[in-house]
């Protein structure tokens, strides 16, 4: 049995935590673990030179040793070895009929690739470890981190080419992760479409595979890249083991859930291979977007936490200490393409006196964009609704006191443009063929050099004309007709790839040369989440749709992967029609404090009473928002399954603050509303409980033990149909 060696990482970074990622590699070189947090990952090197799985899970005592691995032991002709063995990442070919992790067509027509194990390099905290075929100069070097506050193990795979010629990558993950095995695995997934995003389903893995993904050429809503696995009926959102992970790509990506003829789980992870090509030149080398894993036994709930405390701490931007979202206003639903400079400086008056801190100006500001058919790629200012440009309005913005926004759609063009009638030719599309429209728009092809200058040159320009704080970056439709004429042939199917890399480069140019400057991901809603565009995005747009109780069952599905902390969400006047449902300001603030609040509301329409609520309420927000953008989620209560009640608790990171937020969507049959067991607490401090909107049941105590909340707990006074309450615990310091 191999002895492990340790070799001990402290990453310098300024946090609270003392937490280190423990890597090490056996003395033979052929197994490798990682250990961080409550998780370790162990691989290794099996008897045909594979990397195999050995071990995932709840961490393990640094005295445990692995031997290297075996592969797995076929049966009979039809199940080869190959098609058993746990891979960590393996290529198409030698007979595997698993999900392969890359799979290249060289231009002899051969198309089999057999990888096998050449040397592994610990670096800094990553370890490296490379692959070869067993003849062809194709190297594979996969790439492993471990996040040391959440061990969510980080990975992705660089595919080089020496042969001498060109090849075509026509499959490529970040690679595959393993879960032990067992044949009573769930998938919890995120499904929905424009307006109805964020939808938690839930499907049994059974033999055959489950393949989540986008075809879309962007990240899409109808799956978003991000899976979780429990094991059986037990687990729930506080208990249970769970498997999870993301991917960091925002172009068509795939995760597929196979359960083997052997009942193994394997979670592959990377581009989609559906219409995708690329023609890779000898002497270049393919990175895949990172693929991230993590493992939780505290349910679903524990799974959620660890993620938002991965992107907070260290992915988006300003990681680990982005700064807070601040309160802002988007007049879109009030004005649509309705903007003038009179009109906005209005409400930004309006907007500011109610306390917010950020006034975005939303479409129709430029070109001759006055309803969604004309303008989009003309990025001037209209002059009849901005005579003097657009400082006037940026000006008063800040003597306001707020942040100016801007709303832009850099990537799309609408026929009726100026833009589009100079240079059809940057469209996507195929020659000779129609061009669907969507939104009567077409998508500009960002993987061409030409088109990619244009829009880092007019984000430039409009960035260093003005003074722009903040950019909602919009997309709003999803690619048809993929193609590239401009290039060779054999080149075109590169796009999906080439576009997505130039849109990273693009955010990354910005934010370089403007650091103050923060990015709102908007794609008609919530079609462009994911762990690769919030590297650059500080916040995200979940929904179009507002409407107070659909965001509650929004929200509560963004955040089993993304933190609410990113979760912009406006209070507006969606769903308050005559005559039908009406929600008080009261239920839709408490609706929208669950996330980073906004407002996105008519101003105009609002009495003066309701303009002092909405003060009141914001001052309200900015007194728990820490807790509620950084803290630990808890959810109570579920609006999954057409539950009629949402309860959220929030666990501030200094264990000082703890925020409820209470929600009945229909009283029907008059039930009590559920006593809340609150979580995360510590059972002998003591907390005063304070109620900022609605009551607790008469009989609750003012001030009582972290136990008694947790075991006895708090009952909201709610009967009626959309009834809200928001408290807050404030833990005693003992004197
Ligand atoms: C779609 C976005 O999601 C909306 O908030 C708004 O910005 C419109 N686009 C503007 O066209």
């Amino acid at each position: 049995m191999a002895a492990l060696f340790p070799l001990v990482l402290t990453r310098p970074v300024a946090s609270q935590s003392t937490q280190s990622v423990r890597m090490t590699v056996s003395d033979d070189g052929h197994v490798f673990r990682m250990d961080g947090a409550d998780v370790s990952y162990v691989f290794g090197v099996n008897n045909q030179q594979q990397l195999q799985t050995i071990y995932w899970g709840r961490r393990l005592a640094p005295e445990d040793h692995f031997p290297a691995p075996q592969s797995g032991r076929g049966y009979a002709s039809f199940d080869l070895p190959i098609n058993v063995t746990q891979h960590e990442f393996v290529g198409w070919g030698g007979g595997l009929y698993l999900e392969p992790d890359v799979k290249i067509t060289f231009p002899d027509g051969n198309r089999d690739l057999v990888l096998q194990f050449v040397s592994s390099k610990l670096e800094s905290d990553a370890l490296r470890v490379v692959m070869k075929d067993i003849s062809r100069e194709v190297y594979v070097t996969l790439h492993y981190a471990m996040d040391r506050e959440t061990g969510i193990v980080r990975r992705w795979t660089d595919i080089e080419n020496r042969t001498g010629a060109p090849f075509t990558i026509e499959q490529a993950a970040a690679g595959t992760f393993n879960l032990p095995r067992s044949a009573d695995y769930h998938l919890h997934f995120l499904s929905g479409r424009w307006a109805g995003e964020w939808n938690v389903r839930d499907e049994a893995i059974r033999g055959g595979k489950i393949v989540l993904e986008s075809r879309r050429g962007s990240t899409g809503s109808q799956n978003n890249p991000f899976f979780a696995i429990d094991r059986d009926v037990s687990t729930n959102q506080e208990q249970g083991e769970v498997y999870f992970g993301a991917l960091a790509w925002s172009g068509s990506w795939q995760i597929s859930v196979e359960q083997d003829a052997f009942q193994q789980v394997h979670v592959t992870g990377g581009l989609n291979a559906f219409d995708f090509g690329y023609r890779l030149k000898s002497g270049e080398t393919f990175e895949t977007p990172a693929f991230y894993g993590g493992f939780s036994d505290h349910g679903l709930g524990g799974a959620s936490r660890l993620m938002h405390r991965l992107e907070i701490d260290s992915i988006v931007p300003g990681a680990p200490h982005p700064r807070l979202r601040p309160v802002l206003y988007n007049s879109w639903e009030a004005t649509e393409f309705n903007v003038d400079e009179a009109g906005q400086m209005a409400l930004a008056e309006k907007a500011a006196s109610i306390g917010a801190e950020r006034f975005v100006m939303d479409d129709g500001w430029f070109g001759k964009r006055n309803n969604d058919s004309a303008g989009l790629g003309d990025w001037y200012v209209n002059p009849q609704k901005f005579p003097h440009g657009l400082k006037p309005l940026i000006d008063k913005v800040h003597s306001l006191g707020m942040q100016f926004g801007l709303w832009v759609e850099p990537e799309m063009v609408n026929p009726d443009s100026d833009l589009y009638r100079a240079h059809p030719d940057w469209v996507l599309n195929f020659p000779g063929r129609p061009r669907t429209e969507g939104r009567n728009q077409l998508v500009l092809n960002l993987a061409r050099p030409d088109v990619r200058a244009y829009v880092l040159g007019f984000l430039e320009k409009l960035l260093d004309e003005n003074q722009i704080d903040f950019l909602k970056w919009d997309y709003n439709r999803n690619w048809s007709e993929p193609g590239w004429p401009a290039v060779p042939p054999e080149d075109e199917k590169s796009v999906y790839y080439d576009y997505v890399r130039n849109f990273y480069g693009i955010l990354a140019e910005l934010r370089a040369k403007h650091p103050q400057l923060e990015i709102e991901s908007c794609s008609g809603g919530g079609s462009r989440v994911d762990l690769g565009v919030l590297r650059y995005a500080d916040q995200v747009w979940p929904s179009d749709n507002t409407n107070p109780v659909d965001r509650l069952l929004i929200q509560n599905g963004f955040t089993y992967a993304y933190s609410p902390g990113l979760m912009m969400a406006w209070v507006t006047d969606s769903g308050n029609v005559p005559g039908q449902a009406a929600y008080s300001l009261s239920f839709r603030f408490l609706s929208s404090m669950q996330g980073a609040l906004g407002v996105g509301a008519d101003l105009n329409k609002y009495t003066p009473a309701e303009m002092a609520e909405a003060k009141r309420l914001i001052a309200d927000y900015k007194a728990i928002r820490e807790t509620v953008q950084r803290g630990a989620l808890y959810r109570i209560l579920s609006p999954e399954n057409d539950r009629e009640r949402s309860a959220t608790e929030y666990v501030s990171r200094d264990g000082k603050q703890v925020v409820v937020f209470a929600m009945l969507i229909t009283g029907m049959e008059h039930y009590a509303y559920p006593t809340l067991k609150l979580h995360g607490l510590d059972e002998d401090a003591m907390y005063k409980l304070t109620a900022f909107e609605g009551n607790a049941e008469r009989g609750t105590p003012a001030v009582a033990s972290g136990a008694y909340w947790m075991h006895r707990g708090l009952d909201p006074a709610l009967y009626g149909n959309f009834q809200g309450a928001g408290f807050t615990l404030e833990k005693v310091e003992a004197q």
